[in-house]
């Protein structure tokens, strides 16, 4: 029989099952801005669990939240059923929208929002009479978690290239990295708007009566912080409707503050058809996802159809009792502590800290907005990602997380940093990148 101590069963998610498993790093428990290892020591959390614990880690009223739910309805169906809280979630969380994304389809994950994104485009395509359109577009370098349809429209050639020939259909624009113009840019880097034109170019190859839609998320963070280019998602906006293409804003990792605003739509000025959302929504307590989408689009699909059922979708935990619950209590929370205010506070502070490290070694890029950042290092001669695989773990032995992909480090704190916490991470980062080769 296998021990509680066995790391043999886990196939671990994203991991070097092996290397890790030669060397394992645990957490055992979490308290606002700290996680503490198993190993005994405290590790301060640079990059919110998983871009996804906004407020900190145990907080205390969603805590209580999650529990009193346990207690009373600790599970009830969706389907052709309901209970109250999901719809109160379902309403508070519209409120947070920009105006006309207020019907809210509820899932589990990022990746399950991100499907269902696509196949309501698709469903209203086929709903208002443009069956033809089924093409979905994403963008080089995008990620859109792991499902079928999101790693089909994801750019990130790794996750897919182990998975055979994905959706049919699918085409990727331009990616917006651009080091040689917008290296060191702070917030929006200034070149770059022209790059939302590859949407007319594959327009112009498939036609625009084939397209459902274009997905692309406004700051990209699992690539490796890319941050939008001045003008950029607003051309893209135009483009699309142009063309009558709906727009797709993946916002799994901007929502709920992380630039400020409750979204990056709201914090950019640019409104989408759809926004993808998850992580920050519960403060990652409980796993939730959820789509907003324009009424209009809502309306077309539901009105359109015949009677029952009108869209064959949905999950056994659409608006899981304890995840509404805990929804409910974070945004009551984010709100009650103004962390949305607060991030767009800390930004001019934490942006000078991360450019701070200009001068630092082996960084070829910083950049930043919001309470993000993303530092880049050349990657080492003959092995790349090594250089910051080596930071994550020397980081992590010295008490900070910091996140790594590729040779970037991506850094996205809880909202509820201190000052002296973005001092703690930038010097620990400097001293981490001045002990490695
Ligand atoms: C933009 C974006 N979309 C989708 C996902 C997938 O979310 P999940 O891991 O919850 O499925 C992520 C996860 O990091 C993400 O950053």
């Amino acid at each position: 029989m296998s021990q509680g101590n066995d790391l043999s069963a886990f196939w671990m998610p994203f991991t070097d099952n092996r290397g890790f498993k030669a060397q394992p790093r645990m957490f055992a428990s979490a308290q606002g801005m700290h996680y503490t290892a198993t190993a005994g020591h405290k590790v301060l959390d640079a990059t919110g669990g998983l871009w996804c614990s906004n407020a900190g880690h145990c907080r205390a009223p969603i805590v209580e939240a999650i529990r009193a739910m346990a207690g009373e309805l600790d599970f009830a169906p969706t389907f052709q059923l309901a209970h109250p809280k999901a719809f109160e979630a379902a309403s508070r969380l519209a409120l947070l929208m920009p105006e006309g994304l207020d019907r809210i389809f509820f899932t589990n994950s990022g990746s399950e929002s991100v499907d269902t994104a696509l196949k309501i485009a698709l469903a209203y395509q086929r709903s208002r009479g443009q069956g033809s359109r089924t093409r979905l577009i994403g963008r080089e370098r995008g990620y859109h978690g792991v499902g079928f349809g999101g790693i089909s429209v994801g750019g990130i050639v790794t996750n897919r290239r182990q998975f055979g020939t994905l959706l049919a259909g699918v085409d990727h624009m331009r990616h917006t990295h651009d080091l040689a113009r917008n290296a060191f840019s702070r917030g929006l880097p200034e070149h770059g708007a022209e790059l939302a034109d590859d949407l007319e170019r594959i327009v112009a190859l498939h036609g625009a009566d084939t397209i459902a839609a274009v997905i692309v998320e406004p700051v990209a963070g699992s690539t490796g912080v890319l941050i939008p280019p001045q003008g950029y998602l607003q051309r893209l906006r135009e483009i699309c409707d142009r063309h009558d293409i709906l727009l797709i804003f993946d916002e799994v990792i901007t929502a709920f503050g992380r630039v400020g605003k409750a979204t990056a739509s709201e914090r950019f000025g640019v409104t989408p058809d759809l926004i993808t959302m998850a992580k920050g929504l519960t403060n990652a307590t409980v796993p939730m996802g959820a789509v907003a989408v324009r009424r209009e689009i809502y309306e077309t699909v539901v009105g359109n159809a015949g009677p029952g059922i009108e869209l064959f979708h949905g999950y056994t935990y659409s608006g899981h009792p304890l995840a509404a619950a805990a929804a409910c209590a974070a945004l009551d929370l984010y709100a009650a502590e103004g962390l949305f205010e607060r991030a767009i506070e800390l930004e001019s502070y934490w942006g000078d800290a991360v450019h701070s490290l200009k001068d630092a070694r082996h960084v070829i890029d910083c950049r930043n907005i919001g309470l993000i950042g993303g530092i880049e290092l050349e990657p080492r001669p003959g092995a790349p990602t090594k250089r910051a695989m080596e930071a994550f773990h020397r980081a992590f032995d010295q008490g900070l997380l910091i996140r790594v992909t590729g040779d970037i480090i991506a850094l996205s704190p809880p909202l509820i940093l201190e000052k002296s916490h973005i001092d703690e991470i930038f010097g620990k980062i400097r001293e981490v990148l001045a002990t490695i080769d």
